[in-house]
């Protein structure tokens, strides 16, 4: 989604990032592609058009790949945080009565 009122939109940072800004820009271009996701599947459930449905199809898809990327991505730059993810998934897991 374009947000031109952020502060890189459209140019390079004067400064490189310290981790922690890192970290935090990662996490949200993690939110930019859910909502990149939501925004392609909205589309093309509000289209008759076939091409037009198989493409926000796969490009839905793309992003969703993308996600994968950069949770990887913070997986290197932030490692204890998967002891959070894990947590919450087992306790989902538990309120559900699922296995995994
Ligand atoms: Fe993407």
């Amino acid at each position: 989604m374009p947000e031109f009122s952020q502060p890189f939109s459209g140019n390079k940072c004067e400064r490189k990032l310290d981790k922690n800004e890192l970290i935090r820009a990662v996490r949200f271009s993690i939110a930019s592609e859910f909502e990149a996701i939501q925004l392609y599947e909205q589309l093309r459930d509000s289209t008759e058009d076939e091409n037009a449905k198989k493409l926000l199809t796969e490009v839905a898809g793309d992003e969703k790949e993308h996600v994968g990327n950069f949770l990887r991505l913070l997986k290197e730059l932030c490692p204890d945080e998967k002891d959070f993810y894990k947590d919450g998934w087992e306790e989902a897991s538990e309120v559900m009565g699922l296995k995994d």
